[in-house]
């Protein structure tokens, strides 16, 4: 089987935006995805699915295989006077499908008219617009596992689909790859879903009942006139999606100083507010950064000028969120998949169970005024394709967080359930506001913080607490949002707990010793952090002299050791005694694995 190799990507994403690929292929039928699946270059390497390319950002060059469906085909079957199914493949145009339904008279997509994109990832994404999502029309999704190489249907309800949300984009994201797409229309020319405001207007202004036709000519007409078109200038469509916040907080602090502001109801207690409007009024409209910039007539998109770089693009975004969230204290989540396999670890805090300096210690250690002799409890945020991954919610969680600016947390991963990791659980509030934050814990750990917070567990919740989505794992691989972390077992003296691997990067803290089947799976890293308490032994924990010899064995590029007590002297003399390729961590230090 040939795979193209070091493929240019800019012409298979609409940002047009330059990085490559290492090995790429396209199929045309399950058959060849079945082989496809059983190559090495499936097996070993990282591998990404995409469609039109209409919602991705590459950040970076990808070291993987990038696969593209061009299973092709649209077919319609009648069922009744009311039904007609519309079953097409995952590679076509969507677009071209939505014009066929059009001119074949059937009704129920027709507001969709004009996205960018094909078939498959109107599923993926539920794609929306003009007062209908993808999903008010989807009767089943056909795909293939690439877990037993079968192909499965899932209904409509079975895919939790929600604004801009499916199951494919978090746990099945990497397990299904969607094939054919079957719709539910109507056999009828005439319009229904005509609530968005210019579609209301639309009866007014031809004279007569609008047709799906008239609908389809209307929403392409205000696309064009609002949104720029990807083959002239580079775009995502929407860089952002729209925010819902509480109810509440809207009245109070936005509605109370912007009496004209949109908006929208999300349910009883929220409501969705317009990004792009939010954009505008913090005054970003036509802002830049290098070759990209925010498209002036629908400051939801950001635009590329022609030669925008991904980094051009992540700095504006990230001025637009920061702008937005100073100016109306709402944070904007981006729509656009970002694919950035770089990993950026920020150690939130070096020290062990008290912190350095100890209370009430007079040592030279804990009286220094070298900051990077401050450690706050043990803990790392990571930072890769576009999630931040807590490890450990220490107790100084609060101070870190402010120190370290975090503006959201999409899981949080638990080495163990010592207080020192956990004991910052109920300063996540600020994270489970857009709903319950994922946790992942061993079977002990997470009866123990059902235990230690049972008030976040009882049937009837007092309004406010912190809400955790606990997720058990065992010692086998698993993924969040198509992003693998491999739990790694340790002792911490008798205790069993994990350390985890994400791509070529591992953080271990609390160890005294690792079984010879744990340490196979910390071959080949790029970094690693491990704990290293102080320099005399410890039952329960690491010496430095005891992580020197693992590091050696391990053999990782570079090493850096955490989890310090005072004992362990100043950061000054501890990094000078060290071999040269292991530092000593300092809090608010950050390191990226490329
Ligand atoms: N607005 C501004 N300034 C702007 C942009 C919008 O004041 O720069 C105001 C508009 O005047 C309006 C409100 O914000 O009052 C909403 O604007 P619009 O109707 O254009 O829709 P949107 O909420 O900004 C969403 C979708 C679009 C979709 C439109 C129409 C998301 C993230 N975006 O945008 O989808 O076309 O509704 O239904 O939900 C896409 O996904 O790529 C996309 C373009």
């Amino acid at each position: 089987m040939n795979f193209e190799i070091n493929k240019d990507l800019a012409p298979l994403t609409t940002f047009g935006i330059p990085a490559r690929v290492s090995l790429y292929k396209e199929y045309d039928s399950v058959d060849m995805l079945t082989k496809i699946s059983r190559t090495p270059e499936f097996s070993d390497n990282e591998v990404l699915h995409i469609g039109g390319g209409s919602n991705l950002l590459f950040v970076n060059d990808f070291k993987g295989l990038v696969l593209h469906s061009a299973i092709k085909g649209v077919k319609f079957y009648r069922k009744d006077e009311e039904t007609v199914y519309a079953i097409a493949g995952a590679g076509e145009n969507w677009d071209g499908f939505v014009a066929r339904c059009v001119e074949n008279g059937f009704g129920g997509i027709e507001n969709l008219s004009g996205i960018p994109g094909e078939v498959g990832a109107s599923a993926v994404q539920n794609i929306g617009a003009y007062g209908v999502e993808a999903k008010d029309a989807i009767h089943h999704v056909e795909c293939f596992d690439t877990l037993t190489r079968k192909t499965v249907v899932f209904t409509n309800g079975e895919c939790g689909f929600a604004y801009r949300d499916s199951r494919f984009k978090h746990e099945w994201k990497g397990r299904y790859y969607v094939i054919r797409v079957s719709f539910r229309l109507r056999p009828s020319e005439e319009a229904r879903s005509l609530e968005y405001g210019p579609l209301a207007r639309l009866r007014e202004t031809l004279g007569h009942s609008p047709s799906i036709g008239d609908v389809r000519h209307e929403v392409l007409r205000i696309r064009d006139s609002k949104l720029p078109a990807p083959a002239v200038t580079g775009n995502a469509g929407s860089f952002f999606k729209n925010p819902i916040v509480s109810r509440y907080y809207f009245e109070e602090e936005i509605l109370s100083r912007h009496p004209d502001v949109p908006f929208y109801p999300a349910g009883e207690k929220r409501v969705k507010l317009a990004a792009g409007w939010l954009i505008e009024h913090a005054g970003l409209k036509g802002a830049e950064s290098g070759g990209a910039y925010i498209y002036p007539r629908q400051c939801l998109v950001i635009a590329n000028r022609g030669d925008a770089t991904a980094a051009d693009v992540t700095s504006l975004a990230d001025r637009v969120i920061d702008t937005v969230n100073r100016e109306f204290g709402v944070r904007l989540e981006p729509e656009v998949n970002y694919i950035d396999s770089t990993v950026k670890v920020t150690v939130l805090g070096s020290g062990t169970s008290k912190g350095v300096p100890e209370i009430a210690c007079g040592c030279r250690v804990c009286r220094s005024a070298d900051t990077r002799d401050k450690r706050l409890r043990a803990s790392v945020m990571v930072r890769t394709q576009g999630m931040d991954i807590l490890i450990d919610a220490s107790p100084d969680l609060r101070a870190q967080a402010l120190a370290n600016d975090i503006g959201k947390i999409d899981a949080i991963l638990v080495t163990h359930s010592h207080y020192d990791h956990v004991g910052g659980f109920d300063d996540l509030r600020p994270f489970c506001a857009n709903g319950p934050l994922p946790i992942y814990v061993r079977k002990d750990v997470d009866t123990d913080l059902r235990k230690r917070l049972d008030y976040c567990f009882r049937d009837h919740l007092y309004p406010g607490v912190p809400a955790f989505d606990m997720r058990v794992i065992d010692n086998s691989p698993f993924f969040i949002n198509g992003l693998k972390i491999i739990p790694i077992e340790v002792m911490h003296g008798k205790l069993p707990i994990f350390g985890y691997r994400i791509g070529d990067f591992a953080y271990i803290t609390d160890a005294k010793t690792i079984a010879e089947e744990e340490l196979e799976k910390l071959r080949g890293l790029d970094t690693l952090i491990i704990n290293a308490l102080r320099h005399k032994e410890h039952f329960a924990h690491l010496n430095i002299r005891e992580a020197i010899a693992l590091v050696e064995n391990i053999k990782p590029k570079r090493a850096y050791f955490t989890h310090f007590n005072h004992e362990a002297g100043l950061h000054d003399e501890l990094a000078a005694s060290l071999p040269d390729d292991i530092f000593p961590c300092y809090d608010g230090m950050t390191i990226e694995i490329k």
